[in-house]
């Protein structure tokens, strides 16, 4: 993954370069590094760990200059350590290279390196290519940008880099294929970063650079090239996006401010398409391809993690409400077993960062054969949203906290929005059923306000149950996937091992792990599954394990059974996971910083994860 950031123009690079690395620690936190050119050369510095541990590192040494490049990790290749730290250096000293992405072939390409005499001081698969580079550029005499060029051709992989000369204080060189990068326009300066966050203070005119393109990067000037080297028309968008969405706004971490956001993220995401007054659901993605969407013989949602947890929910809401069959796939595995994809499918592709390889790869070969491609991302102008035929935005702003909690919501009240759509569109639903839904969806906003309007309790059950080793996770019908979800988000944020299952499965096996020492959280909303699911927590008492439950307000049969009650308003069933899953998230997040850790950046994961 990888978060990379590079600026020149008349500004000292090294603050904005370090900053926009804070804002991108998100995509990882392995290690990070920094490099400056300025009268005297070029200096590079990395270190391993946090950006902070970099600043330290720098302290008293000579970070002067207007043109960096820097870059935060998440290794592949190579354990995290200084030495396997970006940027890298060329064997003759003069390029200095940062990467996002893995080369697949590396290993061939060394040898040939090795062969010839080529050192490496790292691991990396990165080093590699900047070799590779270097190698190029001297055996052709030729500029860098035409070595870069040959370069890229020969390799395989993924892969956004920015590359510098230290005898050209005035260019910064980049491609990208796979990983994302998006360049601001400044006046007299550009910016370059995986996303916008790090400059969004500077300006608000990006580009975002395709895949197979290299871009020309200098203070007044910015030039887009194919690896044909064809010269490309830039194409400016205009972001919407304020510097408030990336900061803590007065919160602890961010995974509590993006919790606590989401009643207003919810509701931007209806904002505007969900009239209820007159009864109309407006999604121009929708609209437009109305026909597709309603007549598929078939719909495969494809997604990872937290993701796909929110097309197993559109599972069960779509089947119900459109009649279509419906599967959920794991992006990595859907790309990998040759699925049979038929025309007149469609793919539903769901993804926070809308930067996943897995979720993107996956994409590009259900593409190639022919599937009708429907996005449902968060990051605007992302590489999948791009991808995708048509689509539907969360809106649910930047998420920062690694731990996805308002993209989710904001995905569920997408495939709500879709299911109604389509359903109405089809004539599957009734009119009354319909209306009721919308009615239900409108005052899902209002609801989870409720419930963040006192979090003590949750906090209170957090701190009495932080020191269990294992943890389980029960639901039933579309509350089965928002136990799924809570295990993941427990598992992230607090390292206790947590599983999630259909509460009816837990006979099957699981039930053999139940003492007195395991808490069982049961997701025991009042749907049509009830009577069954207090049969289940029943089952679990007589075993004496300790119940967590997520109830109804209202309910006291569930409170009287459980050890402890995490409350939800009532909801029609079809959108009780847009509530239930709220407690579950909470909960995670105070056992996390009840154990002290950093809720934020938990260990070894990253955000985006980019590579496959
Ligand atoms: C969620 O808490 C995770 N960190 C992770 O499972 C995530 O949902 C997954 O990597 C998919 O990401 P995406 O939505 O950006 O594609
Ligand atoms: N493959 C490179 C490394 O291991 C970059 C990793 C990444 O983009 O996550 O350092």
């Amino acid at each position: 993954m990888c978060g990379i950031v590079g600026y020149i123009g008349p500004r000292e690079a090294y603050p904005i370069v370090i900053k926009g690395l804070k804002r991108l620690e998100y995509r990882g936190y392995d290690s990070a590094g920094i490099s400056l050119i300025n009268s005297s050369g070029m200096n590079v510095y990395k270190k391993k760990g946090k950006v902070t541990d970099l600043e330290e590192a720098t302290l008293g040494k000579d970070i002067s200059g207007h043109i960096g490049i820097g870059h935060t990790r998440w290794a592949t290749h190579g354990e995290p350590s200084d030495r396997n730290a970006h940027p890298h250096t060329s064997n003759d000293g003069s390029l200095s290279m940062i990467h996002n992405g893995i080369i697949e072939n590396y290993a061939s390409i060394k040898q040939e390196l090795s062969n010839k005499g080529y050192q490496f001081s790292s691991d990396t698969d990165t080093e590699v290519l900047l070799n590779f580079i270097q190698d190029i550029k001297q055996n052709n005499n030729c500029s860098l940008e035409e070595a870069l060029r040959i370069a890229l051709k020969r390799i395989v992989g993924a892969y956004c880099i920015l590359l510098i000369d230290k005898n050209d204080n005035n260019t910064i060189i980049a491609a990208r294929k796979g990983s994302p990068l998006v360049i601001g326009i400044g006046k007299g300066e550009h910016f370059l970063a995986s996303d916008a966050t790090p400059f969004i203070e500077y300006t608000k005119e990006v580009v975002y650079v395709n895949d197979y393109e290299i871009a020309i990067v200098r203070a007044d000037e910015l030039i887009l090239k194919n690896l044909g080297n064809e010269k490309q028309t830039p194409f400016i968008t205009k972001l919407d996006m304020e510097l408030a969405a990336v900061e803590k706004g007065g919160y602890k971490h961010f995974m509590l401010k993006e919790i606590h956001e989401q009643p207003s993220t919810i509701f931007d995401c209806l904002r505007g398409r969900l009239l209820t007054h007159s009864g109309e659901i407006r999604m121009a993605g929708i609209d437009n391809n109305i026909d597709k969407l309603a007549n598929a013989n078939r719909i495969v949602m494809v997604a990872c993690g937290t993701s796909w947890h929110a097309g197993l929910i559109a599972e069960y809401v779509f089947e119900e409400l459109c009649r279509i069959p419906v599967e959920v796939e794991y992006a990595s595995e859907f790309r990998y077993r040759n699925p049979v994809i038929n025309e007149g499918d469609v793919i539903i592709a769901i993804s926070q960062s809308g930067e996943t390889a897995d979720t993107l790869v996956a994409l590009e070969s259900a593409k190639a054969k022919g599937a009708f491609i429907f996005g449902v991302v968060n990051a605007v102008g992302s590489s999948i949203a791009r991808i995708s035929h048509a689509g539907a935005y969360t809106h649910a702003g930047p998420e920062i906290g690694v731990a996805s909690t308002k993209a989710f919501t904001g995905q569920l009240a997408v495939l709500n929005m879709m299911a109604l759509k389509i359903a109405k569109a089809k004539g599957t639903i009734t009119e009354d059923r319909y209306i009721n839904l919308m009615k239900e969806l409108e005052a899902v906003p209002e609801k989870v306000k409720e419930i963040l309007a006192d979090t003590s309790n949750i906090k209170a059950i957090a701190e009495k149950y932080k020191d269990a080793p294992d943890a389980l996770f029960l639901g039933r019908g579309y509350n089965f996937p928002v136990a799924l979800e809570g295990a993941l988000k427990l598992k992230e944020i607090s390292y206790i091992h947590a599983e999630g299952y259909p509460a009816a499965e837990m006979k099957h096996g699981p039930i053999a792990l139940v003492t007195d020492k395991l808490p069982v959280v049961f997701v025991a909303t009042k749907d049509s599954y009830y009577e069954k699911i207090v049969s289940n927590v029943q089952e679990i008492k007589a075993r004496k394990g300790m119940v967590i439950a997520v109830a109804t307000v209202g309910d006291t049969v569930i409170p009287s059974m459980a050890d402890d009650t995490m409350f939800v308003p009532d909801a029609d069933e079809l959108i009780a996971p847009l509530l239930s899953t709220i407690p579950l998230q909470l909960l995670s997040y105070y056992v996390g910083v009840a154990k002290g850790y950093n809720v934020d950046m938990p260990r070894n994961l990253a955000k985006s994860v980019t590579v496959e």
